[in-house]
């Protein structure tokens, strides 16, 4: 299953996958398991599957809100009746930042991390709802910290090369695009150039997102070194870690690499100053980078691997070309109904009607209408 490519987090391969990561779900299984307390009262964020909010239950809560904006809420709502948790867990449909709680949790869990940790907004999306909690609120994870590493990648290089000149075809202005593309991939431990450093340390619940993060890297080898690599830690409680690195057992998460266009060469122990301003925005990691080495400097920016011209992008972007997983959604959904975009009241009701089995009702279903809106509008 971890080999199949996911549409994102509206398609259900997507949480198996996640559900097949054992250190993800082991690792949560045993903070849950020491943190929560009878009385509790937890709000699991973005509860998916509803994995997260079962062990909440199973670990002793009295009461579990699991907060979904996403239509696999359905499906949470039904394994959770199917798992007898019905009567302790209740699913909200909705964007957490509007859904209302019936009471204030004492614990806030949560696994919406993305490969660099903090990709996903999450330290904002905890910063905003903990003052919806009880006061002293306990949250899982406790901190997220994104980790970077210099990388000296031969295989980048010769592909980089390759894609200079293919059987006659000048690539150079591919291959000048593609180098300020951040390419998620798995990360062998071997090409690593330093030891790995948090790029800041971010207490979830306390601290909202970055606007940059700030780190210096001191390379381990002379040589070329050709890239940064990503990833992210996550203290579920003070002493349960969970670390996606490449020194790591491998998770569902991937790696990510930010190379460094021309290549800087460092002599063993070389400083080599890096900044990173992420855009939070699910999944692109489009963000710009900076890496200095006295004197030399290199600057990577994501936007500008984005395939078309500036006005194609914004067209592209304002026509909710992204994410493909909300834009296939609704383009199923429009061929589904045969004609041309109709309100979304009389969306829910043709959906209710077709699929009777998914919904509880058709206010319900127009409730998935309205969500695939606004992740669609959140893009503009
Ligand atoms: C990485 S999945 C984790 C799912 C589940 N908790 C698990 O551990 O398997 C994150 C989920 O959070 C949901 N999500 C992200 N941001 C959200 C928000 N602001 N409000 C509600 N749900 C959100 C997504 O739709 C997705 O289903």
């Amino acid at each position: 299953m971890s080999t199949v490519a996911t549409l994102g987090v509206d398609d259900v391969a997507t949480h198996a996958v996640m559900l097949l990561d054992h250190r993800r779900v082991d690792l949560y299984a045993e903070a849950l398991a020491a943190q929560v307390q009878p009385g509790d009262v937890v709000a699991d964020i973005g509860a998916g599957s509803g994995i997260l909010a079962a062990l909440a239950a199973r670990a002793g809560a009295r009461r579990v809100f699991a907060v979904e904006r996403g239509p696999v809420a359905h499906l949470a709502r039904k394994i959770l009746m199917a798992s007898g948790l019905d009567g302790i867990v209740e699913v909200l449909r909705g964007d957490a930042r509007e859904v209302a709680l019936p009471e204030p949790p004492t614990m806030l869990i949560s696994e919406t991390l993305g490969n660099f940790g903090i990709d996903e907004d999450t330290l904002s999306l905890f910063a905003l709802l903990t003052r919806r909690c009880a006061p002293e609120v306990r949250t899982i994870p406790q901190r997220v910290e994104p980790m970077m590493a210099l990388l000296s990648d031969s295989a980048l290089s010769s592909e980089l090369a390759t894609l200079t000149s293919l059987r006659g075809l000048d690539l150079r202005l591919l291959r000048a695009s593609l180098v300020h593309r951040v390419l998620p991939c798995r990360l062998d431990p071997s090409i690593l150039a330093s030891a790995p450093v948090p790029a800041g340390s971010f207490r979830v619940g306390l601290d909202v997102s970055p606007r940059t993060l700030t780190t210096t890297l001191r390379a381990s080898q002379q040589g070329e070194v050709n890239a940064l690599g990503g990833w992210f830690r996550a203290y579920l409680t003070d002493t349960i870690l969970l670390d996606t690195g490449p020194l790591n057992p491998p998770t569902h998460w991937s790696h990510l690499l930010f190379p460094i266009d021309p290549p800087i060469f460092c002599e063993e122990g070389d400083v080599v100053e890096v900044a990173l301003t992420p855009r939070y925005l699910p999944s692109l990691h489009l963000w710009t980078w900076q890496v200095r080495l006295g004197s030399e400097l290199r600057q990577g920016d994501a936007f500008s691997a984005l395939l078309g011209d500036a006005r194609d992008i914004a067209a592209q972007i304002s026509s909710g070309g992204l994410p493909p997983a909300v834009q296939t959604r609704l383009e199923a959904l429009r061929i589904a109904f045969q004609g041309p975009a109709v309100a979304p009241a009389e969306m829910g009701r043709r959906l209710f009607a077709a699929y009777p089995d998914r919904y509880a009702s058709e206010a319900d279903a127009e409730q998935e209408i309205w969500a695939l809106l606004r992740a669609y509008a959140s893009l503009r």
